[in-house]
């Protein structure tokens, strides 16, 4: 029968050597418990300590400290070393050549960006932003607009009007009343926003599109500003090649009124000489009296145009109805 001293030593020797075998955290812990658990060798050996002679007792029991301390120590390594084996098996399993996963990034939708690119042209001549209700009144969208009452936009056929008898307003141009109804001249604002009628869904056709208004109202405004704007306007959006058209029209808010083309082959656009864009004209002089401005003082001029349309020329799109489908085959491609 070996002493408690060999058994001491020899468990210092026995217990670290069994740990270092352990290859996985289970045969590890069956170690463990046979020399460290409450039943374990080394606490059983501890026991022994009491019926030890006086003498021995503190060579003895300072002996059976070593070992339970290295024993521990070692059983703390051989844990340590087991869990990072883990994780670089983990790190074998890491293959860097394989392609990363990429975050799907957003954008603009085409409408807004064409939008943002129409506005800023404008900006860089001094117009600021103004805003305007989808939901109108027949005074905004036409009585104050100069429309007569019985002009065939404000049929049920074309407006789309709510119970009450408001209506969703079919042109921005309703934003040029509520800005002069607010403020003093001199007024330079650009409209953008959504404007509804009831038409028939087609390539060409939507009941819900995009219009950009402007206004500009001041003493001494003339044809020539008009013309001059709007040309430099459309050579910044289309190229400087860029040749516009004014062609005599008809709006009851403005006279004269005008449809304004711009000449197809500056895109590269095959067959056709001219493309018509947009309308504008010089404020027409009830429109300032209904919102209460001098008309014999102040002069301006006005125009609108479709969003959808430009983006449409620019991009060379051929059905109105992709841009609110939100494919994205469709979206990415801008
Ligand atoms: N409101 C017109 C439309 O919806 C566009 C327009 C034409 C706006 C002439 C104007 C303008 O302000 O002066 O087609």
């Amino acid at each position: 029968m070996p002493t408690l001293e060999e058994q001491l030593l020899d468990v210092k020797i026995r217990a670290p050597e069994e740990f270092s075998a352990a290859a996985d955290a289970a045969a590890l812990e069956n170690a463990r418990v046979k020399y460290l658990g409450r039943r374990g060798i080394l606490p059983e050996l501890m026991k022994q300590l009491g019926a030890t002679p006086p003498g021995d007792r503190g060579r003895l029991g300072k002996l059976a400290n070593e070992a339970k301390a290295a024993v521990q120590i070692a059983f703390d390594a051989r844990q340590k070393a087991l869990e990072s084996h883990q994780t670089s098996a983990a790190e074998a399993l890491f293959d860097a050549t394989l392609p990363g996963r990429r975050r799907a990034v957003g954008r603009l939708h085409p409408l807004t960006q064409t939008m943002e690119r129409v506005v800023s042209i404008f900006q860089q001549l001094g117009f600021t932003i103004a805003e305007g209700p989808e939901i109108e009144d027949e005074w905004h969208c036409f009585d104050a607009l100069n429309t007569p009452a019985d002009h065939p936009a404000r049929d049920l056929q074309d407006t789309l009007y709510l119970k009450d008898g408001r209506l969703l307003r079919t042109q921005t141009s309703t934003v040029q009343i509520r800005i002069m109804e607010t403020h003093p001249p001199p007024i330079r604002i650009v409209a953008p926003g959504r404007v509804f009628r009831r038409d028939e869904v087609d390539a060409t056709h939507s009941a819900c599109f995009t219009q950009i208004e402007g206004l500009y109202v001041n003493e001494n405004v003339s044809v020539a500003d008009l013309k001059g704007t709007l040309d430099f306007f459309f050579r910044e959006l289309l190229g400087p090649e860029t040749k516009t058209r004014f062609r005599p029209h008809f709006f009851p808010y403005t006279e004269p009124s005008f449809e304004i083309d711009f000449s197809a082959a500056s895109l590269g656009i095959k067959n056709k000489e001219w493309l018509e864009i947009a309308g504008c004209g010089m404020v027409d002089p009830n429109v300032f009296k209904s919102v209460g401005y001098d008309p014999e003082r102040y002069t301006g001029f006005a125009f609108g145009m479709g969003v959808e349309r430009i983006a449409m020329i620019l991009h060379g799109i051929d059905d109105i109805r992709l841009f609110y489908q939100n494919d994205l085959r469709f979206l990415r491609q801008f």
